[in-house]
């Protein structure tokens, strides 16, 4: 939302709770016909919701896109960091009219700092685009493009993808047993199957006074309010495991459900071990 805000255009939130709903998307698409220029989707463990869209919304995403005439940016950037469940077939693959662009990015599979990702699109739009990088920068630096070229090409790449799945998947793993051991207020969640975050949903309690108790315990959520104006945005938390160890996830999880408690007004139960701050 940050990347498109400096262009002033007219967001339409076309999200739920459980991620996008493509019913939505044609339904705005239908009521205003003409006036959407872009939708934006995440199709693998979308960011914050962590859903994954099935084949046939794909299909049918594709298809809107053709017979609304309008540009799909897919934005795959945990695509290759799928921990269970088997591979989706991109958005683009569905469409033959060149009008779904897919993003990809090696800031999660290889070094953020890297700044480097990459589009995938054809025909004219292809040609658009690489007129358009001309014009705003001319090319990427080559550094960057060499370092991502050598991993790559000499294997390292492939099998550090495999080191990361194993590690975020067990820390996956690790966040989703902690809280379906200790957590008793109310909750929803969607285990991921890819990516970096889980998606907690809080019916009654508050996101951002969930962010507040938590960064009082020195501890990290976002609050949901940050990814949408719904109401079902503003009670829940995005929680990021992907940098956190199985130690530190236990600890944050004690201090999570116990923030969770105070700001639900409810005592913690046995099976909620105390975390270290007491
Ligand atoms: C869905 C999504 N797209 C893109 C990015 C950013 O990628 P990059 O570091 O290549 O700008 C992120 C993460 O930070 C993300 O969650």
């Amino acid at each position: 939302v940050d990347a498109f805000a400096p262009y002033q255009p007219r967001f339409i939130e076309a999200a739920t709770s459980t991620g996008c709903s493509t019913d939505a998307i044609e339904e705005a698409l239908t009521r205003e016909p003409g006036t959407v220029k872009v939708v934006y989707v995440i199709p693998n463990f979308h960011n914050p919701t962590g859903r994954t869209m099935g084949e046939r919304e794909r299909a049918r995403l594709a298809d809107l896109a053709d017979r609304h005439n309008i540009v799909l940016v897919e934005d795959d950037a945990y695509g290759e960091l799928r921990y269970d469940g088997g591979h989706q077939p991109s958005v683009a693959s569905f469409s033959s009219s060149g009008r779904v662009l897919s993003l990809g990015t090696f800031s999660k599979i290889l070094a953020p700092g890297l700044r480097l990702g990459w589009i995938i699109a054809k025909g004219e739009t292809r040609a658009k685009l690489l007129a358009a990088k001309q014009a705003a920068d001319f090319y990427t630096s080559m550094v960057p493009q060499i370092v991502a070229h050598d991993a790559a090409r000499d294997g390292f790449l492939e099998h550090h993808i495999d080191v990361l799945r194993q590690a975020y998947g067990a820390r996956r793993d690790r966040l989703v047993r902690r809280l379906t051991e200790r957590l008793s207020v109310p909750h929803r969640w969607i285990t991921p199957s890819g990516g970096f975050f889980l998606w907690l949903e809080v019916p009654g309690l508050d996101g951002a006074a969930i962010f507040e108790a938590a960064a009082a315990s020195r501890l990290v959520v976002i609050p949901g309010h940050m990814f949408g104006s719904t109401a079902a945005s503003r009670e829940a938390v995005r929680l990021s495991f992907s940098a956190t160890p199985p130690a530190v996830i236990d600890e944050g999880t004690a201090r999570l459900v116990e923030v969770v408690c105070e700001v639900a007004g409810r005592p913690l139960t046995d099976a909620a071990p105390r975390s270290s701050r007491h």
